[in-house]
């Protein structure tokens, strides 16, 4: 298939093929990221044989194969935060249960209503839609914040999406709209309004998740939260995954884990989020009445490996585009982070080494292959025992 059979990022919404600028600059001595492929593949400088998959995992599982979607445990918020202690406890043990063997689950009655999450979306699909040099005002450097038009040139094979990565900070919102809205001051006005209304329901619904599961661990459940400093990275990302020519050979993203302490997701109606469990991929149903909570690394990390980091991936189709808007929940990236000591035992010793946030961030920026990321962040055995072990 060429190039030219591929069509541009709004064709769906009669938006012309835009040029690219600089988006294929790399400057000297920085981290190759981000490459422009979407805008690439869009001017025909690239192919979908750019974007082919190279490695051992393979996007076979359709994007609307959701068999066994019903398996995954349905948390109730509202019995959460309800008076019914049964119920309260019931949700609470499923929930646990859910991070101890999942790292995923879906929460309904979480009373963040559908439209703060679908003005967010819109309001980004409509970024998407801007002429390239537009978008560029705002380009991601080094992978951090701003427009991300597709994956890092070094990261083996492209991933066939584009996303707005935003901050959740006032100064950075404000720095961000007046920089691409500046000739639309009510569309500026309310891309801000909305955005603010969207970070603060998902920060108080991730803290909630955050202290529920933090007490089902039996600590204090501000334990976590506490930490989510003037320094945390909590941030936010609208994905758009164009339809592809050729889905079975093409990933949107291939299977990863998230770095923060855990991600909220929603997924418009296109289907195409997939999650590892048991070395089997398990295609997630779309679905208006929840949201989709992720474990990331951090809270494997802190929990000392009894919660799960799960495994995520997102696979195409030939018909439609895909959105998909994440709330990523994270803390002081500055301050160094360890396991409580009330988690390390006899039975199960320290598994994970202190670290901060900036240095785990760093690793991922150069890393080859995203999916056991987290190793990196395990104790490693002393050179004196292992020499010991040898001579024994
Ligand atoms: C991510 C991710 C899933 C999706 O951005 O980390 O896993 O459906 N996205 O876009
Ligand atoms: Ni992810």
């Amino acid at each position: 298939m060429g190039a030219s059979e591929v069509t541009g990022p709004g064709d769906e919404d009669g938006v012309k093929d835009i040029e690219l600028k600089d988006g294929r600059e790399v400057k000297d001595g920085d981290v190759p990221v981000p490459v422009y492929s979407m805008q690439a593949l869009w001017d025909g400088k690239m192919t979908v044989k750019d974007f082919e998959v190279t490695g051992k995992e393979q996007p076979t599982l359709p994007h609307n194969v959701f068999e066994q979607d019903e398996a995954l445990p349905v948390i109730d918020i509202e019995a959460l935060l309800g008076t019914d202690r049964i119920a309260r406890e019931a949700n609470m043990a499923t929930m646990l249960e859910a991070a101890k063997s999942w790292g995923f689950f879906k929460i309904r009655n979480h009373g963040v209503p559908l439209e703060v999450v679908k003005k967010v979306e819109s309001n980004v699909k409509k970024f998407f839609t801007f002429p390239m040099e537009k978008k560029l005002l705002v380009k991601a450097e080094n992978f951090s914040f701003g427009y991300i038009g597709g994956s890092p040139v070094t990261w083996g094979y492209k991933w066939w999406m584009e996303g707005l990565h935003m901050k959740v900070k006032d100064e950075a919102i404000r720095n961000m709209v007046n920089l691409v809205f500046s000739d639309d001051k009510e569309f500026a006005k309310e891309f801000t309004k909305d955005l603010t209304s969207y970070f603060g329901t998902m920060r108080d619904l991730s803290r909630l998740v955050v202290e529920c599961l933090t007490e089902g661990l039996g600590l204090r459940p501000d334990t976590f939260t506490k930490l989510e400093t003037a320094n945390a990275i909590c941030n936010a990302r609208v994905n758009h995954y164009p339809r592809c020519p050729d889905p079975s050979k093409v990933f949107g993203i291939p299977g990863h884990t998230d770095p923060q302490l855990l991600s909220i997701l929603y997924q418009d109606e296109v289907g195409g989020l997939q999650v590892l469990r048991d070395g089997k991929w398990i295609g997630i149903r779309p679905d208006d009445s929840t949201f989709v909570v992720n474990l990331g690394d951090t809270f494997q990390v802190l929990s000392n490996g009894i919660l799960h980091s799960a495994v995520h991936r997102v696979a195409l189709n030939t018909l439609r585009s895909r959105y998909a808007t994440i709330y990523f929940y994270g803390i002081d990236n500055t301050v160094p982070l360890s396991v409580p000591p009330e988690l390390v035992t006899k039975d199960r010793p320290l598994k994970y080494r202190p670290f901060t946030v900036n240095e785990y961030r760093e690793y991922l920026v150069h890393k080859q292959l995203p999916i056991d990321s987290i190793k990196f962040l395990e104790v490693q055995p002393k050179a004196t025992e292992s020499a010991t072990e040898l001579a024994q």
